[in-house]
């Protein structure tokens, strides 16, 4: 069983990745649906949360049904950090976790995200502070190190340990590769194969399919994974990578219905959340995976990613249902 303090994670939990503008409270209800065991709020600037900024505290709103559920913050000033950390708290997620790995310029330049990995020292006491400064379990995510030769994950993810924090996610990619290339899991071995470490260590990058879960949970030892991009548009991942894993067959894709009745519940959600013009919006990035393998979609798609009326993508997702009825999806 993956403990984080007295939250109890199941054997090989999956989690949703913390990703700005995706995982969101729409979001996250059709990945909690759908098997997410601990999700990740988008990340939230400690600075805008003290400033009392609206899109920072909106981020906050979190759902009984959510839980367990871990809102994530990000900053390079430690005093900003301890006070969002206690705004955070009294939103009573159950976990409270630190952003060190956000590669953009605008954040990792500043020595917030995975800039903070240029200075461990840092770091270690900003994290020491913040855990000091709640009482829920802190968390961290971070990557392998700023570039190739700055990878010193094993003494990090120790250090971070001894400091206080209950679990630490590490997508297996340096602040250099952003997005680019394999994430690198071996690294994820040695931080495990350290046998002063004792909290959960979840694996990060590139899970795309139950396939290539089951090789990394073999080869990788890790307690749980982590999955951001294949997630969007196919919150359905995580009931597929669970069912692989515990029976090592596939389950049947989800039916046109479905996919449709998720698309919906989403978008409605989407545009009660954020008001039709940023709901419809934000919803584009999800329709191609919601869809995927369907032959000549790509009007259909053109047409979902233009329009700005709610009423006319119920309109196109309604000609779906017409259109591919007797469709039939393959594993
Ligand atoms: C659109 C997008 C937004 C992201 N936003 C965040 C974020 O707010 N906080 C964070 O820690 N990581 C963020 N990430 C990184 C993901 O959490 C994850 O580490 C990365 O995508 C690698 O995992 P994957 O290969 O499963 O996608 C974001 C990634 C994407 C694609």
């Amino acid at each position: 069983m993956v403990k984080i303090g007295n939250l109890e994670l199941g054997d090989f939990p999956l989690l949703l990745a913390p990703m700005e503008d995706v995982s969101d409270p729409p979001f996250r209800a059709v990945c909690k649906q759908n098997g997410a065991d601990l999700m990740y709020t988008e990340f939230i600037s400690s600075e805008g949360l003290i400033r009392d900024a609206a899109k920072s505290v909106q981020k906050l709103d979190i759902f009984d049904y959510e839980k367990p559920i871990g809102i994530q913050i990000f900053g390079n000033e430690i005093q900003s950090m301890r006070e969002a950390a206690a705004i955070v708290e009294e939103a009573q997620p159950d976990i409270l976790d630190i952003n060190y790995g956000c590669p953009v310029n605008k954040v990792a330049c500043k020595g917030a995200g995975a800039g903070i990995l240029l200075d461990i020292d840092k770091m270690v006491s900003m994290t020491a502070e913040i855990v000091k400064a709640v009482k829920i379990p802190v968390t961290v995510k971070t990557r392998l190190g700023w570039d190739n030769d700055t990878i010193r994950i094993v003494e990090v993810a120790e250090r971070l340990q001894d400091v206080g924090i209950q679990a630490i996610s590490i997508h297996a990619r340096t602040r250099k590769q952003m997005y680019k290339g394999e994430a690198d899991w071996s690294y994820l071995n040695l931080v495990k194969d350290n046998p002063r470490l004792h909290i959960p260590v979840f694996g990060n990058g590139d899970i795309d399919t139950p396939e290539r879960a089951a090789e990394y949970k073999a080869k990788y030892n890790v307690d749980g994974m982590m999955i951001g991009r294949a997630s969007i548009g196919y919150p359905w991942i995580f009931n597929e990578i669970k069912h692989f894993l515990e029976t090592g067959e596939k389950l049947a894709p989800p039916t046109l219905d479905e996919r449709i009745a998720v698309a919906k519940k989403h978008l409605d959600f989407s545009v009660e959340w954020k008001g039709e013009k940023l709901g419809i919006l934000e919803m584009r990035r999800h329709y191609t995976n919601y869809f995927r393998g369907m032959p000549n979609f790509k009007q259909y798609r053109t047409e979902m990613v233009t329009t700005e009326s709610y009423e006319q993508v119920c309109e196109i997702l309604d000609e779906v249902a017409r259109t591919y009825a007797d469709y039939e999806f393959s594993l």
